[in-house]
């Protein structure tokens, strides 16, 4: 008769990367960070991230996937660091996790890759420990870690002011098809923003984009098309200028728009339907331009639980 072996308790949870489909940045402000008017929108590519329970204070993160080596594996780790902020405020010295992710979302690509980990980690973790949180305080919990951390736990389309954490949801129509270019280099989101100080010092309007809003509302991909607008865009251009000849690729090839995605360096072209996306993504794969083309749709749910075997 086999012996049935005790496994800890287990938790895992699915997360999107995000786009922003309007990032509008006003100038620096004396906190260190600027203002925003963002509309979100959470696509189809996701890291898997993996809770089980360990030792009270053990805290631990491993990881597979492309990119890693780029990726702080210690106490620095943002994933680790939400599940250490949810065991001070719930567990005194109770608890422990032992967490593994496995990578889809960039490093360093723009899409939030770091922030959906955490925001994976916060609702992993609330689960594993049995905590009573509701998700807005999530949420809240996820905006001391960094700015886009609520929008992955979220999902959906979503309009972000303040630094980006204070969300709305929007009314969205159908799918979007999008092509992402993945770079071979990656872009440092604080470097991106200094630059962009020194482009633009004033910062730019941080009015709501209506236009933009109405698109979403229509789900007319080409009306989107027409009001997509990142500010960071040409910062991250002028730190990474092969960006532009990825632009130019895909526009060339089909594309109905092209945007830097967050502070890049990935870029998303957005396309009319799935078919002209399977060809933009069949050219752009054949040409040298990025290191990696991938398909995907928006909007998709955030954080997501698949499974837990307490
Ligand atoms: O909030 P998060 O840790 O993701 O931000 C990383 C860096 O990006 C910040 O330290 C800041 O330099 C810059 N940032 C900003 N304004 C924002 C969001 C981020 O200047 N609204």
């Amino acid at each position: 008769m086999s012996e049935l072996v005790d496994l800890p308790p287990t938790v895992r949870v699915r997360v999107p990367a995000k786009l922003n489909l309007a990032l509008c940045v006003g100038p620096l402000a004396d906190d260190g960070y600027h203002p925003l008017t963002t509309v979100f929108q959470a696509v189809s590519l996701h890291d898997e991230l993996t809770a089980q329970e360990a030792e009270p204070g053990d805290f631990s993160v491993a990881m597979s996937g492309e990119g890693i080596d780029h990726v702080a594996m210690d106490d620095s780790n943002l994933a680790v660091r939400a599940a250490r902020l949810l065991a001070e405020n719930y567990g005194d010295d109770r608890l422990g996790v032992r967490l593994s992710i496995k990578k889809s979302i960039p490093v360093a690509g723009g899409m939030a890759g770091g922030s959906a980990d955490a925001a994976a980690a916060l609702l992993a973790c609330s689960v594993l420990w049995d905590l009573d949180i509701d998700p807005e305080e999530l949420r809240e919990y996820g905006a001391e870690l960094g700015s886009d951390v609520p929008f992955a736990l979220l999902g959906g389309t979503a309009i972000g002011t303040g630094r980006g954490d204070k969300l709305v949801p929007v009314l969205s129509r159908g799918s979007h098809h999008w092509v992402l270019a993945f770079a071979d280099f990656g872009l440092s989101t604080p470097a991106v923003y200094r630059r962009f100080d020194e482009l633009q010092p004033e910062g730019c309007d941080l009015e709501m984009p209506t236009e933009l809003i109405n698109a979403l509302s229509t789900g007319d991909s080409e009306e989107l098309a027409r009001h997509l607008r990142n500010d960071l865009a040409a910062a991250a251009i002028d730190l990474q200028p092969h960006l532009r000849t990825t632009i130019d690729a895909g526009l060339e090839c089909g594309a109905l728009a092209a945007i830097v995605s967050g502070s890049g360096p990935t870029v998303a072209f957005l396309c009319r339907n799935e078919e002209a996306a399977v060809a933009l993504s069949v050219t752009l794969g054949a040409q040298d331009v990025a290191r990696a083309v991938r398909r995907v749709v928006g909007p998709v749910a955030g954080a997501r639980l698949i499974t837990s075997c307490a």
